[in-house]
């Protein structure tokens, strides 16, 4: 009663008060706890801004040393867990594997579930509960690589790879995918940080789908763990994470540079989507998007270019140009890093897992604040606006018509 406009898509509702990241759309400014993603890119890692992202600030050398080794220790999953990789179809999205996975694990720690301990576990913020909370945290980062590596290989027929000590985050997730196939493999230093790079820059990004998906599941109270799969579940979807998949589906149907006008014909008629184009929040080129480049010439000169370059490049120089994306402010998003995925060698189907790997940071950034947010969770249950049918009688099946 007395709602009279809905707000779908959420253009213009705020659901709460953030501390953890700023986005200018109109500026094309990103911030995570106020650094310049830009000076973040170049000076952190993706492990010591996770560290920012969930806590507030940059951590001590010591800070920094417990929580690595806290979450490179968590990286090891249960035997038991190969049963449960083991039943998927070879063909299945690792996507959905992930997703399924991920909800998998919160069944084995009873003490981050507060429907099985009777309590609210996270939302009471003394001591114990924090370590509780911390512990959930640092085993849901350190083993997102070690259930997405596992998703990759369970589809090759290939046994799984107990995860390393002595690497980092990335090191360790290469080495744990052998996605070359290599003997004795070990990850490319430059390659290694260009995941690492890319990690970061994927970590966070406000109310998005996902982070929304997230919170909305956590604010029941459920287990850290199902509400991280919930938000997996969203991250697939092809206008959210899905999206640097869409890209390289994109690319491969135009095939060459020349083909690219009539695919921007075929877009103003509405009858494709130009992925990895617009964003809800950014009118401007996604700042992400310049270190993409950057990223990707770096790995380039490792890799070789990827034959799908030029036809993108066509495509960015013609879209950019054109009146109907100017006129919408439709600029290129992170997606395309689909390219340097691609350059690296992980198929396809890969490309949205290596979003929601670092992304699971930003979930549990926005998961520890609304548990710890003054005056305690409220359930985000939102209004409609009723169109439906007024009152009317059952009508018994022999008498309808
Ligand atoms: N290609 C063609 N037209 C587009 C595109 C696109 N990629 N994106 C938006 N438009 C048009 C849209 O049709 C609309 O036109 P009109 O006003 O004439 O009806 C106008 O631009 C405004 O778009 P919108 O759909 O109202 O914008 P939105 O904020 O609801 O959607 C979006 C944002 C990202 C879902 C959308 O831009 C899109 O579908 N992009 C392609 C998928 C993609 O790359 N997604 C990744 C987003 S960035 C990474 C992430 O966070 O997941």
């Amino acid at each position: 009663k007395g709602l009279r406009v809905a707000d779908k898509g959420f253009l213009n509702t705020a659901v709460l008060r953030s501390e953890i990241t700023y986005i200018d759309g109109e500026a094309g400014v990103l911030r995570y706890r106020g650094y310049p993603i830009e000076q973040l890119a170049v000076q952190s890692s993706h492990l010591e801004t996770a560290y920012l992202l969930i806590y507030g600030s940059l951590p001590t050398k010591h800070q920094f040393q417990t929580f690595q080794d806290e979450i490179m220790h968590h990286s090891v999953i249960h035997a038991d867990a190969e049963q449960f990789f083991r039943s998927f179809r070879y063909d299945a999205h690792p996507m959905a594997i992930l997703t399924g996975a991920l909800a998998y694990l919160g069944s084995y720690y009873s003490e981050a579930n507060p429907s099985l301990q009777g309590q609210n576990l996270f939302t009471k913020g003394d001591k114990a509960s924090l370590a509780i909370m911390d512990k959930q945290i640092y085993r849901l980062i350190g083993k997102a690589t070690t259930l997405a590596a596992m998703a990759y290989r369970v589809r090759q027929g290939r046994e799984f790879v107990t995860p390393p000590t002595g690497l980092s985050y990335t090191g360790s997730f290469l080495y744990q995918m052998d996605h070359l196939g290599q003997e004795n493999y070990v990850p490319n230093p430059v390659l290694e940080k260009a995941l690492d790079v890319l990690f970061l820059l994927h970590a966070d990004h406000e109310l998005n789908a996902s982070a929304t998906t997230v919170l909305q599941t956590s604010s029941s109270l459920v287990d850290p763990f199902s509400a991280v799969a919930a938000g997996c579940a969203s991250l697939y979807g092809p206008l959210h994470g899905g999206a640097n998949e869409a890209v390289i589906r994109m690319l491969i149907s135009i095939g060459k540079p020349e083909n690219v006008p009539a695919f921007i014909e075929a877009v103003k008629k509405r009858e494709k989507v130009l992925s990895g184009f617009g964003h809800r929040v950014y009118k401007t080129s996604d700042p992400r998007s310049f270190i993409v480049r950057k990223t990707a010439d770096e790995v380039f000169k490792i890799t070789g270019k990827d034959e799908l370059l030029d036809t993108a490049m066509a495509l960015h120089d013609a879209a950019m140009k054109d009146e109907y994306f100017i006129k919408r402010k439709l600029a290129p998003n992170v997606d395309f890093c689909g390219l340097i995925y691609r350059a690296m060698g992980f198929p396809n189907d890969f490309f949205p897992v290596l979003f929601a790997v670092p992304r699971v940071v930003g979930w549990l950034a926005h998961w520890r604040q609304m548990m710890l947010q003054p005056g305690g969770v409220k359930i985000w249950r939102p209004r409609q606006i009723f169109v439906g049918a007024a009152k009317r009688d059952y009508v018994q099946v022999d008498d309808r018509i």
